[in-house]
């Protein structure tokens, strides 16, 4: 029997109870599918940053290395501990360290669930740079706390950064509907987003069979509200990526439904997968969290595992789940309620 031993990183708030109801999903489906997830739990989070001053041990990035998939909740407590801190001490260098360079983003509406558009019948897949851009973590402080203070930070951008997240973007497209939409503000940042719109320019040559536009990221944001239909394959940059991800979260129902994968396409490290949401500290107490988009991200993980039975056995126990009305309005099913639902839908 096939084994594949998956890192749990619960996290914080939410994220500790919507990767419980993935794990009960995905090993209900592994069992039926004749395959087994061997689990690892690790407790790294804010809580673990209180007790011991890291967010993970100092071994952390080498201890993950050897699993075959990383299954993350969500990170943060700002009441407690600055996100500048538990986010780059934990999520941020994962997907660094392990090259997942590409997040992919799906957004669509599941059955039964009405989105705040009048428009029904879209299907996006949002294809986020996850490594450098905006991200890269350069800059620094001057002054603080004086009148005077200044704060620097820089995105930066590589040609092989960029490079491989478009040509990523194509092959989704080509893939799917043949439609890529390609995000950059390059009427006001001149030097990186003109970088991203040459390398798209040169890449469709080499992709005569998709059809690409490139947007400014606020048209699209536009777009996405007026016209998701119209959206195939959208590929943007780290921070782009982020707020056009919880748009499209808003449009498929709510961050509940909204899964993602952190994809290291080259297979040399572990890939992640979690939630779009964070940890909810305003729900976190309530048992409310809806569930679906961790059990979502859980079938992406199994699709990249190889176990495209099992995948497609989860998302269609999600639509039946969705389909009955359960979870399908944020708040009125408990976590619980819905976790039972999908596993008693897992043929
Ligand atoms: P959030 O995504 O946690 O919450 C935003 C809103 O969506 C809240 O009203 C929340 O109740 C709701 N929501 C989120 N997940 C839900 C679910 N599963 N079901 C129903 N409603 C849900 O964003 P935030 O409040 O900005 O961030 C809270 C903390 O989480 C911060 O520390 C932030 O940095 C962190 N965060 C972590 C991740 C991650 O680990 N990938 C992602 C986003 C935010
Ligand atoms: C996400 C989150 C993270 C991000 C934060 C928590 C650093 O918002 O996964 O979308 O911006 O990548
Ligand atoms: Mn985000």
């Amino acid at each position: 029997m096939k084994v594949y031993k998956i890192a749990q990183i619960p996290g914080d708030g939410v994220g500790r109870d919507v990767t419980a109801a993935a794990w009960a999903v995905l090993t209900k489906a592994a069992e039926a599918g004749g395959f087994r997830l061997e689990g690892r739990e690790f407790p790294w989070s804010c809580k673990f940053y209180k007790e011991t001053g890291a967010m993970m041990p100092a071994d952390g990035i080498e201890t993950l290395r050897g699993f075959d998939a990383i299954l993350l909740g969500a990170v943060g407590w700002p009441a407690e501990v600055p996100d500048s801190v538990s986010l780059h001490g934990l999520l941020l260098p994962i997907r660094k360290a392990f090259v997942q360079y590409a997040n992919i983003r799906p957004h669509r509406l599941l059955p039964g669930v009405q989105g705040p558009l009048k428009a029904e019948g879209f299907d996006i897949l949002c294809i986020r740079e996850n490594t450098e851009g905006e991200y890269s973590g350069a800059g620094g402080r001057v002054h603080q706390g004086m009148d005077n203070e200044v704060a620097v930070e820089t995105s930066i951008f590589t040609r092989k950064g960029v490079e491989r997240i478009i040509r990523f973007g194509f092959e989704q497209a080509r893939a799917r509907r043949g439609k890529l939409a390609s995000v950059t503000k390059s009427n006001a940042q001149k030097y990186s987003m003109v970088l991203w719109d040459e390398i798209t320019k040169a890449l469709a040559a080499e992709y005569p069979d998709v059809e690409v536009t490139s947007y400014h990221v606020d048209a699209l944001a536009a777009r996405m509200v007026m016209a998701p239909e119209s959206l195939d394959v959208i590929v943007a940059s780290n921070l782009f990526g982020d707020i056009l991800t919880d748009l499209g979260a808003a449009i498929q129902g709510g961050l509940g439904f909204a899964a993602s994968a952190n994809i290291n396409p080259d297979r040399s490290a572990p890939s992640m997968f979690e939630p779009v949401h964070g940890s909810a500290p305003d729900i976190s107490h309530l048992g409310i969290a809806n569930p679906i988009a961790a059990i979502w991200s859980g079938a992406m993980m199994l699709e990249h595992l190889g176990e495209a039975e099992a995948a497609t056995a989860v998302m269609t126990a999600i639509a039946r789940t969705t389909a009955a009305g359960i979870g399908t309005v944020p708040g009125e099913d408990k976590t619980d309620t819905i976790t039972k639902a999908v596993l008693a839908a897992i043929a």
